[in-house]
């Protein structure tokens, strides 16, 4: 197949590697001239360093590289998902699938990130969204790694597990858009949280409270969305909140960390350099879960850190001394 990557961070780039690895003919897009030179004379992303591109890879920062594409990947940071669409629309021909692989929320709108791409390509083609627990730098030395395809079209789930699918990359496929993407969205805000308590110097015990407790609260709000709660248990819920909250690949939890030693939220996210989808997931989510009345303890004790300057010390007391509570409700 002839396969077009569109954002050439870590993601991106470890994608185009998998798909070269699967043997297709792939073209990542950057959107910036210097760095699609630099990268094709290196053979090298400096995010990945451990592994060369492959000769096969193209790299461009021509959007001509869409025309004539069987597939097209968006792999830009979320705030930048709406104007990649909106460049690339012109360049798409009806019927061709998209696959949203990038995690976040619009803010004011509240949009999933395939809702964005369905809204700035006029629905044309079908959207098939890929998650799960994957960090970049992992899939780019071939370790064993799961997502999940989710598409209402089973037949497009199952195009995209064939296409990505390969020895070290297993695919799932899903009916539940709704659950995996609001997932992936609230499990950075999550990751920053669990990175706060890290960073305060408090252990395994209190990490496993807030992945339990968070849990319920990315549960209760994909549900009120219209995911299923059985997708918040399986690889883009619970297993992409394991390798988020407990690896120090993750950006969102490294930021977390360093606002936990005392660090303001810009300092973190201007040390952190890449982007954190966190910090601008809490603040979607904030605004999200208010629309529809719904308090989420522990997402917005972090909205409170991250944008109000709260003291992560006043929010674990905030946290703990709620008012006693049944678990899961009595039966
Ligand atoms: N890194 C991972 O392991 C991983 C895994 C799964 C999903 N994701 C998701 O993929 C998305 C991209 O993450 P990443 O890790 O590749 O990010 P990154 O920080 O490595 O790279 C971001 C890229 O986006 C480009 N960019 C910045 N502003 C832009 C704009 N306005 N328009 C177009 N491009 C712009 C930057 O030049 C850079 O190349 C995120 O939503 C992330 O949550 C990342």
């Amino acid at each position: 197949m002839k396969i077009t990557v569109l954002g050439s961070g870590s993601w991106g780039t470890a994608l185009s590697m998998l798909l070269c690895d699967n043997g297709h003919q792939v073209t990542l897009w950057s959107r910036h001239e210097a760095k699609a030179r630099q990268m094709t004379e290196s053979r090298c992303n400096p995010l990945l360093p451990q592994r060369q591109l492959p000769q096969s890879l193209t790299i461009t920062a021509g959007l001509e590289c869409l025309s004539g594409a069987d597939l097209i990947v968006f792999a830009a940071p979320s705030f930048a998902v709406r104007d990649t669409a909106r460049l690339a629309a012109p360049y798409l021909a009806a019927g061709t699938p998209l696959v949203s692989v990038s995690k976040g929320i619009e803010k004011e709108t509240h949009l999933r990130l395939s809702q964005i791409i369905e809204e700035e390509t006029k629905d044309i083609c079908p959207i098939v969204v890929l998650s799960g627990p994957s960090h970049a730098e992992e899939v780019s030395l071939r370790q064993p790694t799961g997502c999940v395809a989710a598409c209402q079209d089973k037949t497009m789930a199952e195009l995209v597990q064939n296409t990505f699918m390969n020895e070290y990359f297993r695919v799932y496929t899903s009916p539940d858009m709704v659950g995996v993407e609001i997932c992936g969205a609230m499990k950075n805000v999550v990751a920053l949280c669990c990175g706060i308590s890290d960073g305060m110097g408090h252990g395994d015990n209190t990490k496993a409270l807030l992945l339990t407790r968070s849990m319920l609260e990315m549960t209760r709000l994909g549900h009120a969305m219209g995911g299923t709660a059985l997708t918040f248990s399986g690889l883009a819920g619970m297993g992409d909140l394991i390798v988020t909250c407990t690896s120090m690949h993750s950006r969102n939890r490294r930021a977390g960390i360093l606002i936990g030693q005392g660090k303001s939220p810009q300092q973190a996210v201007e040390e952190i350099g890449e982007v954190v989808e966190g910090y601008y997931a809490a603040q979607s989510v904030k605004e999200l879960s208010g629309s529809l009345h719904m308090e989420l303890p522990i997402c917005d004790a972090v909205y409170d850190v991250l944008y109000h300057g709260a003291d992560p010390q006043d929010m674990v007391g905030r946290l703990m001394t709620r008012e006693r509570k049944e678990e899961v409700g009595w039966y």
